[in-house]
């Protein structure tokens, strides 16, 4: 049910303690991450090979993990290399290790076959970690499916209902037709809305004086992740003129938990020359506001979707990008699987509804 041969974000890389250990849940597989010595982040199931326990509960000694049951110690590999009371460790006790990075402050565990691997499937997070750019790390934990999250993040028209008050400010958003193109391992999506009200969140960054061009262009990403830049402009302003502007960059990634909850990191980076780091922390305010607007909502439609699973959907128009990212998500898993790489029926079926009412 998820795509596996992909980098997961499991932390922010300040979650992970220099000298103890932490746990999460990833596709419903408890993971160890803790430091070696030398700072470097190792991740191992969070199961004794023994009797099951948490590794989690034991504790870190040097660049190895003791199980907190009955002691057995493993190194940072998985490898257990000493059993209390036994002169010999058979090779097969052992911990599953998991292909660990970090990058921009993100922590990504690899969820597939260690060998498929590749750094260069990480993706471009880089206002996480650039000079330019300044923001707070925020999570929040969602007790709904990582689809429904995926679902929202890909259409914005929620914008001018969910976020009347905070991000949106206009149903002008929700009118505008978004363009969709295809990317590597994604799509991007691209909106823009003209002549309309300043959200009342901007009032974070700045005041300003009259309407605004705004525009969101984000690419969203296997297995769940939204890169985007966004902003607004005065509409008086001339062509180019970007010194009234309101410029903002957001890394945003849901992570399954379980096939039932989720997690959600997420940033929106501002412009460092805007002001000072009050700003950063007026915007996270803001935005945290809005995006308990969208747990609200998204935790309520779960409940109503469980309510009535076999309840049918109604496709309309302005779900194009959601019908298009599940059909890759199908098509991915489906790969992963060995079957032909043709996407799921009923997501073929999705689209093509879809673009007819389109
Ligand atoms: S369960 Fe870990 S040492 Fe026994
Ligand atoms: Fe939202």
């Amino acid at each position: 049910m998820f795509v596996r041969n992909c980098w997961y974000v499991i932390a922010w890389d300040h979650e992970v303690p220099p000298d103890a250990l932490f746990t999460r849940t990833v596709l419903g597989e408890a993971i160890l991450l803790f430091r070696t010595e030398g700072g470097e982040i190792t991740a191992l199931r969070d199961r004794c090979c023994h009797r099951l326990a948490p590794l989690s509960k034991g504790r870190k000694e040097g660049d190895c993990v003791r199980c907190g049951y009955h002691g057995l110690l493993f190194d940072a590999t998985g490898r257990c290399i000493e059993i209390p009371g036994s002169e010999t460790v058979p090779a097969k006790a052992r911990v599953q290790r998991y292909p660990v990075t970090v990058k921009n402050k993100w922590v990504f565990v690899w969820m597939g076959d260690p060998a498929k691997a590749d750094l260069a499937l990480l993706p471009d997070n880089f206002s996480c970690d650039d000079p330019g750019w300044d923001y707070l790390p925020g999570y929040l934990h969602y007790s709904t499916p990582q689809q429904l999250i995926c679902d929202n993040l890909l259409d914005f028209s929620h914008l001018s209902y969910v976020h009347e008050k905070t991000l949106g400010g206009t149903t002008a958003i929700a009118q505008a037709r978004a363009e969709i193109e295809n990317v590597p391992r994604g799509i991007r999506v691209t909106r823009k809305v003209h002549d309309v009200p300043p959200p009342p969140y901007y009032k974070a960054v700045r005041q300003l004086p009259g309407n605004l061009d705004r525009w969101f262009i984000y690419d969203f990403l296997l297995p769940g992740t939204l890169l985007m830049h966004s902003g607004g402009r005065p509409v008086e302003d001339a062509e180019g003129d970007m010194s009234r502007a309101v410029r903002l960059h957001s890394c945003q990634t849901v992570t399954p938990e379980t096939a039932t909850t989720t997690h959600y990191f997420f940033q929106q980076g501002r412009r460092v020359e805007e002001g000072d780091h009050s700003i950063a922390e007026a915007l996270y305010k803001s935005l945290l506001v809005a995006f308990e607007e969208d747990r609200a909502m998204i935790t309520a439609q779960s409940q109503a979707i469980d309510a009535d699973p076999e309840a049918p959907m109604m496709l309309l128009a302005m779900d194009a990008a959601v019908v298009r990212f599940r059909k890759l998500v199908a098509e991915a898993i489906a790969a992963e699987n060995g079957e032909p790489a043709a996407p799921a029926q009923p997501a073929v079926r999705e689209e093509r509804a879809a673009r007819s009412i389109a």
